[in-house]
């Protein structure tokens, strides 16, 4: 075998992730997910540290519980080791990106959020591209395309708020496009 990682963590129901078989080229793509979801954990959670207005939380306080829900489930696929050494960063990352942000109010904090759901769901759609015809890894490819689901709501929830985009949001997509390939590529090792 050798290229395949079942991990046992997630106990549970047949369809819990930690049941979910996964191909050994694709964990550092797992990797990813994982330490993408801490960051987005982070973000809404620094969203509702720093933001006062209610709307924004009442937004982040839902995607929230999703983001957690995708948090724990690619960390049950992940064994211990293969977890990244970045998950830190990432939180912290977050965090500062949000803090800094909401100095310029809701409509920089959903450019970010949009940008950053778009990254998501394109990120997710490569791997459910790779997954195709790879009847063993079904439930994994059923749960990326559920979590994937989430994303999209998010990202076009945020679009609907934020309005028309304007050069300052352009801004903060590109910064934010390079950020996360930056920070994809490098977890991809570690
Ligand atoms: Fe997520
Ligand atoms: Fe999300």
């Amino acid at each position: 075998m050798g290229d395949m990682n079942t991990s046992k963590s997630g106990g549970g129901e047949p369809g819990a992730p930690g049941n979910l078989r996964v191909p050994g080229d694709m964990i550092p793509d797992i990797r990813v997910n994982h330490a993408g979801e801490s960051g987005a954990v982070s973000i809404y959670r620094s969203i509702l540290r720093y933001c006062r207005a209610e709307e924004v939380r009442d937004f982040a306080r839902r995607h929230l519980d999703s983001e957690e829900k995708h948090l724990a489930g690619f960390g049950a696929l992940l064994g211990p080791r293969q977890k990244s050494l970045l998950v830190p960063f990432w939180k912290l990352a977050g965090r500062a990106q949000v803090a800094l942000l909401s100095l310029f109010g809701p409509r920089a904090i959903y450019a970010a959020v949009q940008a950053v759901e778009d990254g998501v769901v394109r990120h997710f759609q490569k791997q459910l591209d790779r997954l195709e015809g790879r009847d063993d890894f079904a439930p994994l490819a059923e749960l990326l395309r559920e979590y994937q689901a989430d994303e999209r709501r998010h990202r076009d929830e945020a679009a609907e708020k934020m309005g028309p985009p304007g050069p300052g949001s352009a801004l903060i997509r590109l910064k934010i496009r390079i950020s996360s390939a930056c920070a994809v590529a490098v977890t991809r090792l570690v």
